[in-house]
Protein backbone atom coordinates (compact mmCIF):
# COMPACT_ATOMS: atom_id res chain seq x y z
CA UNK A 1 0.00 0.00 0.00
CA UNK A 2 2.85 2.40 0.78
CA UNK A 3 5.26 1.34 -1.96
CA UNK A 4 4.81 4.46 -4.14
CA UNK A 5 4.95 6.90 -1.27
CA UNK A 6 8.45 8.21 -0.59
CA UNK A 7 9.89 7.74 2.86
CA UNK A 8 9.71 10.74 5.16
CA UNK A 9 13.39 10.19 5.90
CA UNK A 10 16.03 7.63 5.06
CA UNK A 11 19.66 6.99 5.80
CA UNK A 12 21.79 7.23 2.66
CA UNK A 13 24.99 5.21 2.38
CA UNK A 14 26.66 3.34 5.20
CA UNK A 15 29.30 5.05 7.32
CA UNK A 16 29.84 7.88 6.86
CA UNK A 17 26.30 8.48 5.63
CA UNK A 18 23.70 11.20 5.54
CA UNK A 19 20.04 11.67 6.36
CA UNK A 20 17.70 12.41 3.46
CA UNK A 21 14.28 13.79 4.31
CA UNK A 22 11.26 15.32 2.64
CA UNK A 23 11.29 19.06 3.31
CA UNK A 24 7.77 19.28 4.71
CA UNK A 25 7.84 23.08 4.75
CA UNK A 26 7.67 23.02 0.93
CA UNK A 27 4.61 20.75 0.61
CA UNK A 28 2.21 20.79 -1.12
CA UNK A 29 3.66 23.33 -3.54
CA UNK A 30 6.71 21.27 -4.32
CA UNK A 31 8.15 17.92 -3.37
CA UNK A 32 11.76 18.46 -2.36
CA UNK A 33 14.14 16.21 -0.46
CA UNK A 34 17.05 17.63 1.50
CA UNK A 35 20.20 15.92 2.71
CA UNK A 36 21.55 16.52 6.21
CA UNK A 37 25.26 15.88 6.52
CA UNK A 38 25.96 17.74 9.76
CA UNK A 39 24.30 17.70 13.15
CA UNK A 40 23.53 21.43 12.73
CA UNK A 41 21.57 20.63 9.57
CA UNK A 42 19.54 17.99 11.43
CA UNK A 43 18.88 20.42 14.32
CA UNK A 44 17.75 23.10 11.87
CA UNK A 45 15.52 20.66 10.00
CA UNK A 46 13.77 19.73 13.25
CA UNK A 47 13.55 23.34 14.45
CA UNK A 48 12.09 24.77 11.25
CA UNK A 49 9.73 21.75 10.83
CA UNK A 50 11.26 20.34 7.64
CA UNK A 51 10.84 17.13 9.62
CA UNK A 52 8.09 17.22 12.21
CA UNK A 53 5.65 15.02 14.08
CA UNK A 54 6.76 13.37 17.31
CA UNK A 55 7.90 9.94 16.03
CA UNK A 56 9.64 11.39 12.95
CA UNK A 57 11.51 13.86 15.15
CA UNK A 58 12.70 10.92 17.27
CA UNK A 59 13.95 9.01 14.22
CA UNK A 60 15.72 12.12 12.87
CA UNK A 61 17.40 12.73 16.20
CA UNK A 62 18.65 9.13 16.29
CA UNK A 63 20.21 9.45 12.82
CA UNK A 64 21.37 12.97 13.72
CA UNK A 65 23.32 11.47 16.60
CA UNK A 66 25.13 9.17 14.18
CA UNK A 67 25.90 12.12 11.91
CA UNK A 68 27.29 14.06 14.86
CA UNK A 69 29.82 11.40 15.86
CA UNK A 70 30.51 9.37 12.73
CA UNK A 71 33.75 11.19 11.89
CA UNK A 72 35.01 11.24 15.50
CA UNK A 73 36.48 7.75 15.44
CA UNK A 74 40.05 8.95 16.03
CA UNK A 75 39.16 10.28 19.48
CA UNK A 76 39.92 8.39 22.68
CA UNK A 77 36.88 6.63 24.04
CA UNK A 78 36.54 9.30 26.76
CA UNK A 79 36.74 12.05 24.16
CA UNK A 80 34.21 10.24 22.01
CA UNK A 81 31.80 9.91 24.95
CA UNK A 82 32.07 13.63 25.58
CA UNK A 83 31.37 14.39 21.93
CA UNK A 84 28.37 12.05 21.99
CA UNK A 85 26.96 13.90 25.00
CA UNK A 86 27.47 17.25 23.30
CA UNK A 87 25.69 16.03 20.18
CA UNK A 88 22.71 14.55 22.03
CA UNK A 89 22.38 17.63 24.28
CA UNK A 90 22.42 19.83 21.22
CA UNK A 91 19.76 17.80 19.40
CA UNK A 92 17.65 17.75 22.58
CA UNK A 93 17.55 21.56 22.46
CA UNK A 94 15.76 21.63 19.09
CA UNK A 95 12.14 21.27 20.27
CA UNK A 96 10.82 20.72 23.83
CA UNK A 97 7.40 19.07 23.64
CA UNK A 98 7.57 15.81 21.69
CA UNK A 99 8.99 13.30 24.13
CA UNK A 100 9.97 10.94 21.30
CA UNK A 101 12.96 13.22 20.74
CA UNK A 102 14.34 12.63 24.25
CA UNK A 103 13.28 8.98 24.22
CA UNK A 104 15.29 8.34 21.03
CA UNK A 105 18.35 10.26 22.24
CA UNK A 106 18.31 8.34 25.51
CA UNK A 107 18.21 5.07 23.61
CA UNK A 108 21.22 6.15 21.58
CA UNK A 109 23.20 7.12 24.69
CA UNK A 110 22.28 3.85 26.39
CA UNK A 111 23.67 1.89 23.45
CA UNK A 112 27.06 3.57 23.82
CA UNK A 113 27.03 3.24 27.61
CA UNK A 114 26.38 -0.50 27.36
CA UNK A 115 29.68 -1.10 25.50
CA UNK A 116 32.20 0.99 27.50
CA UNK A 117 35.22 -0.88 26.17
CA UNK A 118 34.30 -0.75 22.50
CA UNK A 119 36.27 1.47 20.12
CA UNK A 120 34.60 4.66 18.84
CA UNK A 121 34.33 3.08 15.38
CA UNK A 122 32.47 0.10 16.83
CA UNK A 123 30.19 2.38 18.85
CA UNK A 124 29.33 4.38 15.73
CA UNK A 125 28.33 1.16 13.98
CA UNK A 126 26.13 0.19 16.92
CA UNK A 127 24.57 3.66 16.95
CA UNK A 128 23.66 3.41 13.28
CA UNK A 129 22.15 0.01 13.88
CA UNK A 130 20.12 1.40 16.82
CA UNK A 131 18.85 4.32 14.72
CA UNK A 132 17.75 1.84 12.06
CA UNK A 133 16.02 -0.22 14.76
CA UNK A 134 14.18 2.85 16.09
CA UNK A 135 13.00 3.62 12.55
CA UNK A 136 11.94 0.03 11.93
CA UNK A 137 10.12 -0.24 15.27
CA UNK A 138 8.27 2.97 14.57
CA UNK A 139 7.05 1.56 11.25
CA UNK A 140 5.81 -1.56 13.04
CA UNK A 141 4.14 0.52 15.77
CA UNK A 142 2.26 2.56 13.17
CA UNK A 143 0.94 -0.61 11.55
CA UNK A 144 -0.16 -2.03 14.91
CA UNK A 145 -1.90 1.25 15.85
CA UNK A 146 -3.82 0.99 12.59
CA UNK A 147 -4.85 -2.58 13.36
CA UNK A 148 -6.00 -1.73 16.89
CA UNK A 149 -7.82 1.44 15.89
CA UNK A 150 -9.68 0.61 12.71
CA UNK A 151 -12.55 -1.18 14.45
CA UNK A 152 -13.29 2.03 16.39
CA UNK A 153 -13.96 3.92 13.18
CA UNK A 154 -17.45 4.22 11.68
CA UNK A 155 -18.42 1.94 8.78
CA UNK A 156 -19.45 4.97 6.80
CA UNK A 157 -18.93 8.61 7.72
CA UNK A 158 -16.70 11.54 8.49
CA UNK A 159 -13.74 11.43 10.85
CA UNK A 160 -12.05 14.65 11.85
CA UNK A 161 -8.33 14.94 12.48
CA UNK A 162 -6.12 17.84 13.53
CA UNK A 163 -2.59 18.65 12.38
CA UNK A 164 -0.75 15.81 10.63
CA UNK A 165 -0.27 12.50 12.37
CA UNK A 166 0.41 10.58 9.18
CA UNK A 167 3.31 8.98 7.39
CA UNK A 168 5.07 12.34 7.19
CA UNK A 169 5.08 12.48 10.99
CA UNK A 170 6.42 8.94 11.48
CA UNK A 171 8.52 6.27 9.82
CA UNK A 172 5.43 4.31 8.80
CA UNK A 173 1.80 5.05 7.94
CA UNK A 174 1.29 7.44 10.84
CA UNK A 175 -0.67 7.19 14.05
CA UNK A 176 -4.08 8.86 13.63
CA UNK A 177 -3.87 8.51 9.86
CA UNK A 178 -2.76 4.89 10.15
CA UNK A 179 -6.09 4.22 11.89
CA UNK A 180 -7.97 5.98 9.08
CA UNK A 181 -5.96 4.32 6.31
CA UNK A 182 -6.46 0.89 7.94
CA UNK A 183 -10.21 1.50 8.27
CA UNK A 184 -10.40 2.54 4.61
CA UNK A 185 -8.42 -0.53 3.61
CA UNK A 186 -10.99 -2.78 5.27
CA UNK A 187 -13.69 -1.23 3.07
CA UNK A 188 -15.05 1.35 5.48
CA UNK A 189 -16.24 4.51 3.74
CA UNK A 190 -14.20 7.02 5.70
CA UNK A 191 -14.26 10.67 4.74
CA UNK A 192 -11.49 12.61 6.45
CA UNK A 193 -12.13 16.13 7.65
CA UNK A 194 -8.72 17.77 8.04
CA UNK A 195 -8.52 20.88 10.20
CA UNK A 196 -6.21 23.27 8.38
CA UNK A 197 -4.25 23.66 11.65
CA UNK A 198 -3.16 27.25 12.06
CA UNK A 199 -0.64 28.73 12.09
CA UNK A 200 1.52 26.38 10.00
CA UNK A 201 -1.24 24.47 8.21
CA UNK A 202 -0.04 20.91 8.73
CA UNK A 203 -3.60 19.69 8.19
CA UNK A 204 -4.24 21.65 5.00
CA UNK A 205 -0.80 21.11 3.52
CA UNK A 206 0.21 17.64 4.74
CA UNK A 207 -2.76 15.57 5.91
CA UNK A 208 -4.74 16.33 2.76
CA UNK A 209 -1.64 15.58 0.65
CA UNK A 210 -1.29 12.18 2.30
CA UNK A 211 -4.99 11.37 1.89
CA UNK A 212 -4.68 12.26 -1.78
CA UNK A 213 -1.74 9.86 -2.18
CA UNK A 214 -3.87 7.13 -0.59
CA UNK A 215 -7.09 7.87 -2.44
CA UNK A 216 -8.87 8.51 0.86
CA UNK A 217 -11.55 11.23 0.44
CA UNK A 218 -10.64 14.35 2.37
CA UNK A 219 -12.10 17.80 2.95
CA UNK A 220 -10.02 20.59 4.46
CA UNK A 221 -11.80 22.93 6.84
CA UNK A 222 -10.63 26.02 8.71
CA UNK A 223 -10.08 25.23 12.38
CA UNK A 224 -13.03 27.44 13.29
CA UNK A 225 -15.41 25.23 11.26
CA UNK A 226 -15.02 22.10 13.39
CA UNK A 227 -18.05 22.89 15.56
CA UNK A 228 -20.33 23.32 12.57
CA UNK A 229 -19.07 20.17 10.88
CA UNK A 230 -19.78 18.24 14.07
CA UNK A 231 -23.19 19.82 14.56
CA UNK A 232 -24.23 18.97 11.03
CA UNK A 233 -23.32 15.37 11.82
CA UNK A 234 -20.69 15.18 9.16
CA UNK A 235 -18.28 13.75 11.73
CA UNK A 236 -18.75 10.50 13.67
CA UNK A 237 -15.36 10.35 15.40
CA UNK A 238 -12.21 12.38 15.95
CA UNK A 239 -8.69 10.91 15.90
CA UNK A 240 -5.54 12.91 16.54
CA UNK A 241 -1.93 12.13 17.34
CA UNK A 242 0.02 13.22 20.42
CA UNK A 243 3.43 14.67 21.21
CA UNK A 244 3.59 13.63 24.85
CA UNK A 245 1.14 11.78 27.08
CA UNK A 246 1.43 12.09 30.85
CA UNK A 247 0.91 9.23 33.32
CA UNK A 248 -2.76 10.17 33.84
CA UNK A 249 -3.47 10.18 30.09
CA UNK A 250 -3.49 13.95 29.55
CA UNK A 251 -2.20 14.36 26.00
CA UNK A 252 -0.25 17.23 24.45
CA UNK A 253 -0.79 17.69 20.75
CA UNK A 254 -0.82 20.47 18.18
CA UNK A 255 -2.43 23.71 19.34
CA UNK A 256 -6.17 23.50 18.75
CA UNK A 257 -6.53 19.83 19.66
CA UNK A 258 -7.96 20.72 23.07
CA UNK A 259 -10.72 22.81 21.49
CA UNK A 260 -11.56 19.93 19.15
CA UNK A 261 -11.83 17.58 22.15
CA UNK A 262 -14.15 20.00 23.96
CA UNK A 263 -16.30 20.29 20.84
CA UNK A 264 -16.41 16.52 20.39
CA UNK A 265 -17.61 16.10 23.99
CA UNK A 266 -20.27 18.79 23.46
CA UNK A 267 -21.56 16.95 20.40
CA UNK A 268 -21.35 13.44 21.85
CA UNK A 269 -18.65 12.39 19.37
CA UNK A 270 -15.87 10.02 20.50
CA UNK A 271 -12.43 11.63 20.62
CA UNK A 272 -9.48 9.24 20.21
CA UNK A 273 -5.75 9.83 20.50
CA UNK A 274 -3.45 7.50 18.56
CA UNK A 275 0.15 7.27 19.77
CA UNK A 276 2.95 4.73 20.23
CA UNK A 277 4.36 3.86 23.66
CA UNK A 278 7.37 6.08 22.84
CA UNK A 279 5.06 9.11 23.18
CA UNK A 280 4.19 8.37 26.83
CA UNK A 281 6.10 10.09 29.60
CA UNK A 282 5.12 8.35 32.82
CA UNK A 283 7.53 10.55 34.79
CA UNK A 284 4.96 13.35 34.52
CA UNK A 285 1.91 12.82 36.71
CA UNK A 286 -0.31 15.10 34.65
CA UNK A 287 -0.35 17.17 31.50
CA UNK A 288 0.25 20.40 33.45
CA UNK A 289 3.89 19.37 33.63
CA UNK A 290 4.38 18.94 29.89
CA UNK A 291 6.70 21.65 28.50
CA UNK A 292 4.91 23.55 25.75
CA UNK A 293 6.95 24.97 22.91
CA UNK A 294 6.39 28.62 22.08
CA UNK A 295 7.38 29.55 18.56
CA UNK A 296 8.30 32.78 16.79
CA UNK A 297 5.71 35.56 16.47
CA UNK A 298 6.35 35.72 12.71
CA UNK A 299 4.54 32.41 12.22
CA UNK A 300 1.38 34.33 13.10
CA UNK A 301 2.25 37.93 12.26
CA UNK A 302 3.55 37.12 8.78
CA UNK A 303 1.41 34.23 7.55
CA UNK A 304 1.20 33.14 3.94
CA UNK A 305 4.13 35.30 2.88
CA UNK A 306 2.54 38.60 3.92
CA UNK A 307 2.10 40.68 7.05
CA UNK A 308 -1.08 39.59 8.85
CA UNK A 309 -0.70 41.41 12.19
CA UNK A 310 0.25 45.10 12.59
CA UNK A 311 3.73 45.83 13.95
CA UNK A 312 3.68 46.50 17.69
CA UNK A 313 0.76 44.16 18.40
CA UNK A 314 1.46 41.32 20.84
CA UNK A 315 1.32 37.77 19.50
CA UNK A 316 1.32 34.53 21.50
CA UNK A 317 2.29 31.38 19.65
CA UNK A 318 2.18 28.21 21.79
CA UNK A 319 2.64 25.27 19.40
CA UNK A 320 0.79 22.70 21.53
CA UNK A 321 -2.01 22.35 24.04
CA UNK A 322 -2.98 19.61 26.46
CA UNK A 323 -6.23 17.68 26.21
CA UNK A 324 -7.33 16.42 29.64
CA UNK A 325 -7.73 12.64 29.91
CA UNK A 326 -11.43 12.95 30.78
CA UNK A 327 -12.12 14.24 27.27
CA UNK A 328 -10.34 11.29 25.61
CA UNK A 329 -12.53 8.27 24.76
CA UNK A 330 -9.51 6.05 24.21
CA UNK A 331 -5.79 6.10 23.42
CA UNK A 332 -4.92 3.78 20.56
CA UNK A 333 -1.41 2.39 21.06
CA UNK A 334 0.56 -0.35 19.31
CA UNK A 335 -0.29 -2.59 22.28
CA UNK A 336 -4.03 -2.03 22.31
CA UNK A 337 -6.58 0.63 23.21
CA UNK A 338 -6.49 2.34 26.61
CA UNK A 339 -10.09 3.06 27.65
CA UNK A 340 -11.20 4.57 29.92
CA UNK A 341 -8.14 6.81 30.17
CA UNK A 342 -6.69 7.29 33.65
CA UNK A 343 -3.49 6.68 35.59
CA UNK A 344 -4.33 3.03 36.29
CA UNK A 345 -5.30 2.10 32.74
CA UNK A 346 -2.29 3.93 31.28
CA UNK A 347 0.07 2.14 33.69
CA UNK A 348 -1.50 -1.20 32.84
CA UNK A 349 -0.75 -0.73 29.13
CA UNK A 350 2.51 1.21 29.16
CA UNK A 351 5.69 -0.13 30.62
CA UNK A 352 7.05 2.38 33.15
CA UNK A 353 10.63 1.28 32.49
CA UNK A 354 10.34 2.05 28.78
CA UNK A 355 8.98 5.51 29.28
CA UNK A 356 11.52 6.29 32.03
CA UNK A 357 14.20 6.44 29.32
CA UNK A 358 12.75 9.72 28.18
CA UNK A 359 12.28 11.33 31.54
CA UNK A 360 15.98 11.48 32.37
CA UNK A 361 16.79 13.99 29.67
CA UNK A 362 13.84 16.34 29.86
O1 LIG B 1 4.60 20.97 15.27
P1 LIG B 1 4.42 19.61 14.69
O2 LIG B 1 3.98 19.64 13.25
O3 LIG B 1 5.64 18.74 14.90
O4 LIG B 1 3.22 18.96 15.52
C1 LIG B 1 2.87 17.63 15.24
C2 LIG B 1 1.71 17.14 15.99
O5 LIG B 1 1.16 17.80 16.82
C3 LIG B 1 1.31 15.72 15.72
O6 LIG B 1 -0.07 15.57 15.87
C4 LIG B 1 2.02 14.79 16.72
O7 LIG B 1 3.39 15.02 16.71
C5 LIG B 1 1.76 13.36 16.43
S1 LIG B 1 2.56 12.81 14.96
C6 LIG B 1 2.23 11.15 14.77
Amino acid sequence: MTQNIPRTQSWIGELPGKLRMIDQTRLPEEFVEIDCESVQQVWDAIKRLSVRGAPAIGVSAAYGTVIGVQTETNLSRAGFNQKLNEVTDYLASSRPTAVNLFWALERMKNVAAAIPDASPADVVERLLSEARTIEHEDREMCAAIGRHGESLMPADGGVLTHCNAGGLATAGDGTALSVLFAASATGKKIHVYADETRPLLQGARLTSWECLQRNVPVTVICDSMAALVMREKKVKAVVTGADRIAANGDAANKIGTYSVAVLARAHGIPFYVAAPSSTFDLSLASGNLIPIEERAREEISHSFGKQTVPDGVAVWNPAFDVTPAELISGIITERGVIAPVNTETVAAMIDAAASAQASHST
